[in-house]
């Protein structure tokens, strides 16, 4: 099933990148700063197509086209486009990403970085890989040494959960602080070492999905701002390499 996984998320890929750098339409969702492109529909459309023809009987939760819920123990979670504020402007970071849970808990993740060409996956219990390559989290255990990555939702004028306290406090302890623009990639820069840390608020389901469970399957730690437990409800993600964690978490809490 991983492999059919990856193959939609490849298409749908194919789909983003034939649109980008084009003149694509686009409407407003929450506010200006909140863009859906017909792209984002375009390769939404191709991935829900797939799963009803080859899985007809499974759950869909598609940020948007919404919840199609069905008998079955399985849904998708899906992120036709992550990022699509870049992919509005031109600037080649951003994603697909699809999770499969099974009864609430994902069982497969595929987070495909469009313009990189390269596939991250992570299938529960086998660990997790980049194109054909196994990944793991770094060793770094000082957050001094770290370089982290955060995302602000599209409310971040209204400054929620104290992002902005958050991420100045993170600036001033970290030896870098970048902004991507895709969550799911942010996780699995994570995944792979590249980044030890990433922390956002207000995620939703479908950023979140694959995302989590690439890192968890990388060797990596994924929990709220308190250090508990990720639940369907979770609002604060930290992910890092497991050996910053607690660091990670002190900074939030104070802040
Ligand atoms: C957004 C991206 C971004 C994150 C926002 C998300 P979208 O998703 O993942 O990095 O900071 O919170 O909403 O709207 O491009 O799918
Ligand atoms: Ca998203
Ligand atoms: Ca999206």
């Amino acid at each position: 099933m991983i492999q059919q996984v990856k193959q939609i998320a490849l298409e749908a890929g194919e789909i983003i990148r034939d649109g980008f750098g084009k003149n694509i339409s686009f409407e407003y969702k929450t506010n200006e700063s909140n863009l859906v492109t017909e792209i984002d529909k375009k390769a939404e459309a191709a991935i829900i197509n797939f799963i009803k023809k080859e899985f007809p009987d499974h759950s869909i939760l598609a940020e948007e086209s919404g919840a199609e819920q069905k008998e079955s123990e399985f849904t998708w979670v899906i992120d036709p486009l992550d990022g699509t504020t870049n992919f509005a402007h031109g600037l080649p970071i951003f994603s697909v990403s699809i999770g499969i849970e099974r009864g609430g808990e994902t069982i497969y993740g595929v987070v495909y970085d469009v313009m990189r060409d390269v596939c991250y996956s992570a299938e529960k219990g086998k660990g997790a890989f980049a194109n054909d390559r196994k990944i793991t989290v770094n060793d770094n255990d000082n957050l001094n040494h770290s370089l982290l990555v955060t995302g602000f939702p599209y409310n971040i004028s209204e400054n929620p959960s104290g992002a902005f306290e958050k991420f100045v406090s993170f600036l001033k302890v970290a030896r870098g602080v970048r902004r991507l623009g895709s969550a799911a990639i942010d996780f699995c820069y994570v995944a792979e070492g590249a980044f030890d840390g990433f922390w956002e608020v207000s995620l939703n389901p479908w950023d979140v999905s694959a995302g989590i469970l690439i890192v968890r399957e990388a060797g990596g730690m994924v929990t709220d701002f308190s250090m508990k437990e990720i639940n369907s409800s979770s609002i604060q993600f930290l992910a890092s390499n497991g050996k910053i964690h607690k660091s990670m978490v002190e900074i939030l809490q104070q802040s």
